[in-house]
């Protein structure tokens, strides 16, 4: 790596390379599709709707039908070492909700891009990622996993990395669909969900992946009002091929089909792994629920038909066909030069997604500060997420070795009980690291002894420096006054401590804005009671399977309601908001300007307005625009995201920037008519640096 820092990543890289994917039209993979189906048995055909290995589709080998590996995913390439032919290494990238915080869609695009090619190197023809579920939930163990709460800002995000992934050939999947906002007993959970949330809140992201040209989704483990995901007709076919128009392989979360009859009607393609997990084999009230084991008697039954398994190969083939699979192996060895180029996106990737919370007096950058004391977990690692998400990276750099690089023999590791030490430290940097995981979720508190312990350093140094390593928001209530500065920290990556050192000591600048609202307490989120009344948090795998669990219902009471839609109509304050992240840099913005006052409703409105560099250090922001609908016939957010931009600025410099919104950015889902509509009226234009500071402000008509 070359360590070249840039302040806001470009597009570069591939511009103007052919996409591997999409390899020919929707009627073209169609006919060929059609053409190997008439070919295969009957046996065949079955064979190919449940996976042939835990990691692997089916194969008819006759055919020239490859089996496809698929792999995880979301920071990075999991390598499974108990497969065979596993690439060495693959590159820790940071966490989504990092990148995420990043506001960059070209990075989302380089990210994907960078992951797209080590799947190549690989082996790898189906990346199960990217995870796209809106975060409910702090509590949740997956956010980490996700791009946060506003669907505006997940959609931009996602659309670009699925051209990013599928540009390299490799299949991008849509997941998990729908409603898997927390981990608690997922298996067991049933989203109970309204229309609105739905289509405002939970699904545009997907619609954005699925316009992108995705070619996988996978569904998710919990119901969704009621019937298991994978078995759920009115979402798979009526929501997602019917309204949406997704024309690919859709295939479920593992292990997650109880009913293979309904899951065959419900316009599901492919069980995933494809066999019967043995807790569930073995339990005379669930036995063999594989769809390939079952057909032959639900055939022989009637109760399914052979069009319905027809039309599940067909899809699957189609999808290969339009991947391009037939005609190329999937393994290109070329890609496995590219890990350092790949190492260089994640590290740009921590240094735009890490996010300075707050920073009183100037604590931050630590220049000229004499000794620093370096506390806490995670000194010698790196903190990251785990479940099928976990990706060990390689070259990994620690706090301690990157904190020493910076600081030399300023820097030193202390002991938190040495009161002298703490106290007369240039500067304290206490991190603090948990480690998320999907199959259950974790408190919001962070444990008690960390609490303890950043409060202990900021009563006895006032330029404590805290640095959360975490995947969601955590309390922070107690001490967010007191420290210094707080530095979110994400799950940054193999390279993601050179990042944060870089910041600390002033060598970059922080850009980095949060995709979440961190709430001061739990008990203010939207999501607060979905754990059924005396019933606890669990931690570790054996609870995933429990089979003796009765379902039990999370009701999203708050409809579209999430985020800070939520906190702003209850009128309470986070301890951060939405799209709050600060700098070393002032900027300024100003001479908002409109180009009508009143438009018509299939009218373009633009947005111009100047952003300044007030400092004398290089920087990036990214300008939030928010609408208003001043007044509207159904319950409407004060505001939405309908746009953002980050721009980097040297010293003075100052931009001009512009918007452009249409309808669409002004609408909402009407149920009574089940479409978008826009209702004319009075709309405002708010303009920010976050969700709580609104800079520029204007109204307009909509005739
Ligand atoms: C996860 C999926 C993952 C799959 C395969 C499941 O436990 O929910 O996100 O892709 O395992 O590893």
């Amino acid at each position: 790596m070359n360590n070249s820092k840039v302040l806001v990543y470009t597009h570069r890289g591939s511009t103007g390379k052919k996409p591997l994917i999409p390899a020919c039209s929707f009627e073209e993979a169609t006919r060929r599709a059609e053409d190997l189906l008439s070919q295969m048995t009957l046996e065949e055909r079955i064979s190919m709707i449940g996976g042939s290995n835990s990691f692997y589709t089916t194969g008819i080998p006759r055919l020239g039908i490859p089996a496809l590996y698929l792999s995880d995913a979301t920071q990075g390439v999991h390598i499974r070492h108990e497969l065979p032919g596993q690439m060495e290494k693959s590159t820790a990238f940071p966490s989504p909700v990092c990148l995420a915080a990043s506001w960059n869609t070209d990075l989302a695009y380089a990210y994907a891009e960078a992951i797209g090619e080590e799947c190549r190197a690989g082996d790898i023809a189906i990346l199960l990622g990217p995870g796209m579920n809106i975060y409910r939930i702090a509590q949740n163990g997956r956010s980490f996993e996700y791009f946060g709460e506003d669907p505006f800002l997940v959609s931009r995000m996602i659309e670009s990395y699925v051209k990013g992934m599928q540009s390299t050939g490799t299949i991008a999947t849509l997941k998990h669909f729908l409603g898997n906002n927390t981990e608690y007993y997922r298996r067991w959970s049933n989203s109970v969900m309204d229309e609105r949330a739905i289509h405002e809140i939970y699904t545009p992201a997907f619609k954005a992946g699925i316009d992108a040209g995705a070619l996988a989704l996978m569904c998710s483990y919990n119901q969704i009002n009621g019937e298991y995901s994978a078995e759920n007709r009115p979402v798979i076919t009526g929501l997602l091929r019917e309204q949406f128009g997704f024309k690919w392989l859709v295939m479920s979360d593992w292990w997650s089909i109880w009913n293979p009859a309904k899951a065959i009607a419900s316009g599901l393609d492919l069980d995933m792994p494809g066999h019967t997990h043995e807790n569930f084999l073995n339990d005379p009230r669930i036995g063999d629920v594989s769809l390939k084991n079952n057909a032959p008697a639900l055939l022989a039954a009637g109760l399914v038909s052979e069009s319905q398994i027809n039309r599940m190969v067909l899809s699957i083939l189609r999808t290969i066909v339009a991947a391009g699979l037939l005609d190329r192996p999937v393994k290109d060895v070329k890609f496995l030069e590219r890990f350092d180029a790949h190492g260089e996106i994640a590290l740009q990737c921590a240094r735009e997604g890490i996010v300075l919370l707050t920073n009183r007096n100037a604590a931050l950058p630590l220049e000229n500060c004499g000794t620093v004391m370096l506390l806490g977990d995670q000194i010698k690692g790196i903190a990251g997420g785990n479940g099928a998400a976990a990706v060990e990276g390689f070259d990994t750099v620690s706090l301690r070795e990157s904190l020493t690089a910076q600081f030399g023999q300023a820097l030193f590791i202390g002991s938190i009980d040495d009161d002298e030490a703490i106290s007369s430290a240039g500067a304290i940097l206490y991190h603090c690291a948990t480690c998320d995981s999907e199959a259950w979720d974790h408190p919001f508190n962070l444990p008690v002894d960390t609490q303890k312990n950043i409060l202990r350093c900021c009563e006895l140094n006032p330029r404590t420096i805290v640095i959360v390593s975490a995947g969601s928001g955590r309390d922070m209530s107690a001490w967010a006054d007191k420290a210094a500065a707080i530095i979110y920290n994400w799950y940054p990556g193999q390279y993601g401590n050179i990042a944060l050192t870089e910041i600390l000591s002033g060598r970059s600048n922080p850009s980095g804005k949060l995709p979440i609202t961190i709430e001061r307490s739990f008990t203010d989120s939207p999501g607060f009671g979905y754990i059924p009344e005396g019933e606890e948090l669990y931690s570790d795998w054996p609870n995933d399977m429990n089979k003796s669990r009765e379902n039990y219902d999370i009701i999203y009471k708050e409809g579209i309601f999430v985020g800070y839609r939520w906190y702003e109509k209850r009128r309470i304050a986070p301890l951060f908001a939405f799209g709050h992240g600060l700098s070393y840099t002032g900027f300024t913005m100003s001479d908002l300007r409109l180009s009508d006052t009143i438009i018509g409703r299939n009218q373009l409105l633009t947005i111009h307005f100047r952003i300044t560099n007030t400092s004398s250090r290089p920087g990036a922001e990214t300008a939030q625009l928010y609408i208003c609908d001043c007044k509207a016939s159904v319950d409407r957010p004060h505001k939405e995201l309908k746009g953002f931009t980050k721009t980097g600025l040297e010293p003075g410099q100052s931009r001009e920037l512009t918007f452009t919104i249409g309808g669409q950015d002004l609408s909402f889902w009407d149920t009574a008519r089940k479409s978008w509509i826009t209702e004319p009226g009075e709309f405002r234009i708010l303009i920010g640096n976050s969700s709580d500071n609104i800079i520029l402000e204007q109204s307009f008509i909509l005739r």
